[in-house]
């Protein structure tokens, strides 16, 4: 990827949002009450919000004026069929099907495609997916490629399927149990690194040949695309869009979240090849969504992202967002925090585990870091690591740790300017000159699903010689 500073924004900023600075003991405050979680602080409590780069961007002025056109009539809008054209064109798939967002759609796809037993396997599934595809009794199976369990090899295609590994589950005894192969691009919850073209034409390859649907989830459809475009030899000279398209028919459907890629602050789809399968989701859709020309999104919503779909295409554009994303990582890594290698485009990966040696995962240094962070500098971001994909005891004490003890740094679209991204390094600096007074937590409360969202902690006392932070 170039690090080539000459990669401004292809946009200036026309409307502004103001930002709070909270004082230290107000952001103490805040986060007690929130009982350390970053998921319950209000908006109006953080700095700089880097929790989700879903439906978190800006829209442009060409969408907004697009939206102003909105047709809200329940059937066959106007705006609906922009939309259709627009993805239909984008995605090669001839059914579209509307969704309010993308974990609508992954309730109705796998509603209609998992049966109880059944085994969805993926490169990594994001904790939606995994919690939908559990939710139809089937059972979600990581298979991440080998080179994703080292954070520093700069391997370009760290979101890629172990090939090796689904062929042998496919070819195996449980082979008959695979219900579905989803290709999560970029692959999210394994450092936003991207997934080759190669990888995923051969993952379609073993799906056809054993009869098992491949689909992808495409929520940053684009960035992979991009990533291609940089990294994978033979598509250099290809638009992102040639090549997101080219991904796209390379599978049976997709399905998508358009707070995304799809530039907007709501929206998903599911397209689709099959026309049984199709009946099968419309029906669903209708009962649970909305009629399948609207699908739970208002008329300017699909004007919205009609035209978002083809601004995030737009080289100019790809490129300054990984130039940028890129620019911080390399600050950050320059004050002494490791990240995930290498940069992606949507998040970086903090790898706490390694900051905060004197936290064991029982203490959770990934949601240490994270809080350290909104404590010192009104940045909000995410734990990945043993508090959300750690396995508990019935008295929520740790059991099995995650592989790696991370923190997300997700970046909005077209929301943050460098000066922002200093601060954040800034932050950081300060936590790494002095990482031993982080101090680890406990949780006091937990859901059985989906537990990072609603979880309850609160931190632990300070270690010796360690002053309170
Ligand atoms: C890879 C991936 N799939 C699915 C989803 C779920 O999408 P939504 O938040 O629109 O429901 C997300 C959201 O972050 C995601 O990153």
């Amino acid at each position: 990827m170039s690090l080539d500073p000459i990669t401004p924004p292809p946009y200036r900023i026309k409307v502004v949002e103001p930002i709070p600075f909270l004082s230290a003991d107000e952001r103490r405050q805040a986060l007690a009450e929130a009982g350390y979680n970053p998921f319950n602080l209000r908006a109006d409590q953080i700095t700089i919000d880097l929790l989700s780069d879903s439906g978190t961007g800006a829209t442009s002025a060409a969408q907004e004026a697009a939206a102003a056109l909105g047709d809200e009539s329940y059937a066959g809008a106007r705006s609906w069929f922009r939309f259709r054209d627009e993805v239909r064109d984008l995605t090669g798939y001839p059914h579209i099907l509307p969704v309010h967002q993308g974990r609508a759609g992954e309730r109705i796809l796998f509603g209609s495609l998992l049966k109880a037993g059944q085994i969805c396997v993926s490169n990594t599934h994001f904790d939606t997916t995994h919690a939908n595809v559990r939710l139809t009794g089937a059972e979600p199976r990581d298979l991440p490629c080998p080179e994703a369990a080292d954070l520093d090899s700069r391997a370009p295609f760290k979101g890629n399927i172990d090939l090796v590994a689904l062929d042998r589950l496919l070819s195996g005894p449980e082979g008959h149990r695979v219900g579905l192969v989803l290709m999560t691009i970029t692959n999210n919850g394994l450092g936003a690194q991207p997934v080759s073209m190669a990888n995923i034409e051969a993952a379609g390859r073993l799906c056809r040949r054993h009869g098992v649907p491949f689909f992808l989830d495409a929520a940053r459809f684009a960035e992979n695309a991009w990533l291609v475009r940089e990294r994978e030899p033979g598509y250099g000279h290809r638009s992102p869009r040639q090549i997101a398209t080219r991904a796209f028919q390379l599978a049976d459907g997709c399905v998508v979240s358009l707070k995304k890629d799809g530039l907007t602050a709501i929206g998903g789809l599911i397209a689709l090849r099959d026309d049984a399968l199709h009946g099968a989701c419309e029906a669903n859709l209708i009962a649970t969504e909305g009629f399948s020309t609207y699908g739970g999104l208002a008329g300017h919503d699909l004007e919205r992202l009609a035209q978002g779909l083809r601004e995030v295409v737009d080289p100019a554009y790809l490129r300054s967002r990984a130039a940028s994303t890129a620019r911080l990582a390399q600050m950050i890594n320059d004050v002494g925090v490791d990240t995930v290698q290498p940069a992606g485009i949507h998040a970086l990966y903090l790898n706490a585990g390694r900051l905060l040696p004197h936290l064991s995962p029982r203490e959770f240094p990934g949601h240490s870091l994270g809080c350290q962070l909104y404590l010192d500098g009104g940045i909000r971001c995410a734990e990945l690591g043993s508090l959300y994909l750690g396995g508990m005891d019935d008295q929520n004490q740790l059991v099995t740790p995650a592989p790696f003890e991370l923190v997300r740094l997700a970046i909005p679209r077209r929301v943050y300017t460098d000066a922002h991204f200093e601060y954040v390094a800034t932050v950081l600096a300060g936590i790494a000159k002095a990482p031993e007074r982080v101090r680890g937590y406990r949780i006091l409360s937990s859901p059985p699903l989906l537990r990072h969202f609603k979880v309850r902690l609160e931190p632990l006392p300070a270690g010796p010689g360690v002053t309170s932070a």
